[in-house]
Parts: C-alpha cells; structure tokens; sequence
C-alpha cells in the first residue's frame, strides 16, 4: 500500500530530490512551499507560507514528515543585529514548530511515522560567522531529541546535518571555480555535498529502512566533523 509523505520544502533543492525519490518509489507526496514547484510529478502541492498563513489540513495517517526550509545567515558576530537571530530562528525552529504542531494528529493516526529535520555541521563543529545560524541549528537538535523521546515509540524523529550542499541556499557560498575548490578541499572526501547525498540520506531516514533509529543527528559531511587529514 502507498505510504503518505509531507514534503515542506518540496519545490526546490533537498525537499524536491527527496520528493522525487519518494514519487519513484510509488508513494503519495504532499508537498508545501511558497511557490508551485516548477518540475512534474504525482503529488499533491499546497502554497502556504510556513511563517505567514494557515497550513492545510490533510486528512488521515501520515506515515513521514521531513521539513527542509533552512537559512545560511553568514555575518561576523558584531554584524549580527537581533532580527538576524529572530529570522534564523523563525526559519529553523519556529517553522517546523507549527508544522509537527499541526500534523501530530497524522503522524500518530500511522502504524509508525518517521520525522526528519535539518541541521548543519556547524553545530558539532565551530566555525566563524555561523552564530546565528548555529545558534538556531542547534535549538533544532534539541527539538529532535526531546520529540524523539516524547513521541517514541510510535514516532521516530532524527536529523541530518549536513555541510555545504549544492542548492540554491548555498549558491552565494558557490558561485565560481575558486570558491567551489576550496569548499571542497574543506572536506577530507574532497567535494561538497550534491543533493541526492541529503535526499537519499532522507529518504533512509523517512522510511521503515531506518525503523530503529530515533533521536539521531546524522552528520552528512563528507568527514568533515569527525576526521583530519594530517
Ligand atoms: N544547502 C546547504 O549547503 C545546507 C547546509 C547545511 C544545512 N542545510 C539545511 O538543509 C535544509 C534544506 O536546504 P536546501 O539547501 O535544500 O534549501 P533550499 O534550496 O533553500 O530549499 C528550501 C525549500 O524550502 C521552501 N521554503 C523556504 N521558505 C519557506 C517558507 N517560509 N514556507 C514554505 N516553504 C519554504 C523553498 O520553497 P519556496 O521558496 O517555493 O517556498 C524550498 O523548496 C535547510 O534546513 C538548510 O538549512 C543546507
């Protein structure tokens, strides 16, 4: 039988390859964002500003959520001004707050659900001009956690953290040669992340592949946290 998913964020980078991973494996997709995805493909879409309006209501079980809008807000610590904060943690936190609020009724009505949120490798390990961004990611962490434990054993909630991944959020950080080369000399598998490395990651995590993992934070970072090259 198909399995219902909720992609926040489906329209563009992560959300969409994961939503197309999901459509191919023959499952039902609903899709939220601000704009109409511009790719084809059998889902439901609803517009809805996470921050801004009403989310639909969808009926009956939702077997896995995964809630992809995110910020790269990169600025020196003395630059960043409050409302910096306030957006990353509206964008992060606040955000898929409303969502797991407005759907724990559908992930509870399935035999068992799967949630899946962002954070970033700048969370486990420190690096300049992330704080407010950091900061948010890491309140995120916290949520994962603390819903895993509430939730369990009927649903399971994890996170990826991932580095810099080749989607339109991080095309600022990308936009010629020099810059895509020493991204990718950062990380001791010497490349940036491509999409599908998040979407099938996701993917995993979304569905019963990964049934005894909760409360997890999946580093997706091409070594960078964990090892060095001498
Ligand atoms: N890419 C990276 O380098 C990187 C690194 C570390 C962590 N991450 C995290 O990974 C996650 C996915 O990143 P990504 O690069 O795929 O992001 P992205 O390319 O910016 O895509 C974000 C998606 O969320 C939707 N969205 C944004 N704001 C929304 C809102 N207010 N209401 C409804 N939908 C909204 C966007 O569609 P619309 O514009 O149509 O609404 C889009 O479909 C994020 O949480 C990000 O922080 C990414």
């Amino acid at each position: 039988m198909k399995k219902k998913y909720i992609v926040v964020g489906g329209s563009r980078g992560i959300g969409k390859a994961t939503a197309q991973l999901l459509i191919n494996q023959g499952q039902h997709v609903s899709i939220i964002a601000r704009n109409m995805p511009e790719w084809e493909g059998d889902f439901d879409f609803y517009k809805c500003d996470v921050l801004k309006d009403d989310l639909p209501a969808i009926s009956g079980g939702i077997d896995g959520l995964i809630y992809c809008p995110g910020s790269i807000n990169l600025k020196p610590f003395k630059g960043l001004k409050e409302k910096d904060f306030q957006a990353d943690f509206d964008i992060n936190v606040l955000g898929a707050v409303n969502v797991l609020q407005q759907y724990t009724k559908n992930l509870q009505a399935a035999e068992q659900a799967s949630v899946v949120l962002f954070s970033t490798v700048a969370v486990q390990t420190g690096m300049a001009f992330h704080a407010s961004v950091a900061a948010a990611k890491g309140a995120v962490e916290g949520l994962v956690r603390s819903l895993a434990a509430e939730w369990s054993p009927q649903i399971r909630v994890n996170g990826i953290a991932p580095s810099i991944t080749a989607t339109d959020l991080a095309a600022r950080l990308l936009r010629n040669e020099k810059q895509l080369e020493a991204a990718a000399a950062r990380h001791p598998l010497a490349r940036i992340g491509q999409i599908s490395d998040a979407a099938q990651l996701a993917a995993f995590l979304l569905q019963s592949t990964s049934s005894w993992m909760t409360g997890q934070i999946i580093a997706l970072d091409g070594g960078m946290s964990a090892i060095r090259k001498l």
